[in-house]
Order: C-alpha cells, then structure tokens, then sequence
C-alpha cells in the first residue's frame, strides 16, 4: 500500500498512548516529586492566561530534562518558550543548567517569567524576547567575541518554516558533542508525504530532515512518539 494511501489527515488520538502516559508517569515522575506541582501549575496559569493548548506532554519535557542531566549540559538553548514548561523542566531537574529560551510573543514571555519565577528558577532562565532569526543572531554575537558560553543543548519549537535557518544558528553555537532536538516532527505521518501544497508545518521539517542528512556537521534521526495530544515526533541531532 503507498503512504498515500495509509495516510489520515486527521489529527489521530488513542486512548491507550493516554492510559500508558498517565500509567508510565504516575510511576516515573508522581506527583511527589519536587518539581512536578510547579509543573502542573504552569500548564494551568498557562491556559488559564489564554496560551494555546500546544506545551510539551510531561514524557517530553523529562525525556529533554534527562537528556540534559545524560550530556552534563549546563548551558542550554530554547527557541520557543511559549508558558515555559520545558524551560522549568529542564531547570529543575538540572541544577548546573542555565537556560537561555526565546520568545517572540510579549505575553507569552511574560505569562513564562511567572511561571518560572512560582518554579524558583529564575535565577537560571532567561527569557528573550524577540524574533528567533534576530535573536540567534545576537547570541552568536556574543558567543562568537566570548560573552556567551557555548551551548550543549537546544531544543527547536517554534515557527515551523524557520526549522533549518533556526538549526544551522544553533549548530553555529553548540560545542562538539551537543544534542539538539526539534519538536514537531512528524504531525500524523505527514512529513513523508512530498506534496505541492504542503503547509508551511510540513515544508519546514521536510527542509530540515533533508538538509540535516547531508550535512557533515551533524549526524540525527527522527523518532515517532503518540501522546495524549496526537501522534507526532522529534529529530535528535548530535554536532559532530
Ligand atoms: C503546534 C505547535 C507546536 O509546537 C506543537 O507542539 C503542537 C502544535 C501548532 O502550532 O499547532
Ligand atoms: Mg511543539
């Protein structure tokens, strides 16, 4: 059968990736641990103050966290930060990292700060607010002529057009060994689809993935993940 034919528009939920969610995390991460009322609290301020409904499932934001504990990350790059979720899960669970994440929306960074300040970490996460592109281009300023550390983490999440100019920014600025990863892979099987009239959420991650394979600078995959939310996916890269 050809994708085409396999393939459903339609955003695909299934109640048995919630039940292993809540089942996997009720173990894994429950509600004892010391971050994880914070956590909760800042999806809820974060729908409550109007941000769409489109934050990190929790299997997502620890798998970030944990990849940043694996490489001893300690300075980490975020582009999209929208309420903050992921910047307060990589924070938390890592006390050497200082995370760096970047906003273009005014209020969301403001709706983050409070956020990460009820999560007691804004000593470490710093909120930029600006244009991704301009941004980046700022920071590699500054890690350029010293004023910046070089990162070993970042995680991509933001406008899906902009996915590669966003990855070739951040490798400029990753030390060898680095991981980045880039939220939104995959959108229900539609990035294998080559279409004319693709949206801008799939002709961005098409870009990347056939970019980032022929590009010596880096090495990566795409892994596939169902949630609660749909049935989605992120590329991992590690700098070379
Ligand atoms: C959308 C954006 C995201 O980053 C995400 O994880 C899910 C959905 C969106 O724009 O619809
Ligand atoms: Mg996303």
């Amino acid at each position: 059968m050809s994708v085409k034919n396999i393939f459903n528009d339609e955003d695909e939920q299934d109640d048995r990736w919630s039940a292993v969610d809540a089942y996997t995390i009720s173990h894994l991460h429950p509600s004892s641990r010391s971050n994880s009322k914070t956590l909760v609290h800042s999806l809820e301020n974060s729908l409550d103050q109007g941000l769409p409904d489109i934050s990190n499932n929790p299997t997502l934001g620890k798998f970030i966290a944990l990849q940043c504990q694996i490489g001893q990350v300690t300075h980490a790059l975020e582009i999209g930060t929208l309420g903050g979720y992921t910047s307060i899960w990589i924070a938390t669970q890592n006390p050497q990292v200082h995370v760096t994440t970047i906003e273009i929306s005014p209020e969301h960074a403001r709706v983050a700060r409070e956020n990460i300040e009820h999560a007691g970490v804004s000593d470490r996460v710093e909120v930029i607010i600006g244009p991704g592109l301009d941004v980046l281009e700022d920071l590699k300023k500054d890690v350029r002529d010293g004023r910046r550390e070089k990162f070993e983490f970042v995680f991509i999440d933001a406008d899906k057009i902009n996915y590669l100019n966003y990855f070739n920014a951040s490798v400029d600025m990753c030390e060898k060994g680095s991981c980045i990863v880039v939220d939104n892979m995959v959108k229900s099987g539609a990035v294998a689809i080559d279409k004319e009239d693709n949206p801008d959420s799939i002709v961005g991650p098409r870009m990347l993935i056939e970019a980032a394979g022929k590009d010596k600078r880096v090495d990566a995959l795409v892994m596939q993940i169902v949630s609660e939310k749909t049935y989605d996916g992120f590329l991992v890269a590690v700098v070379l």
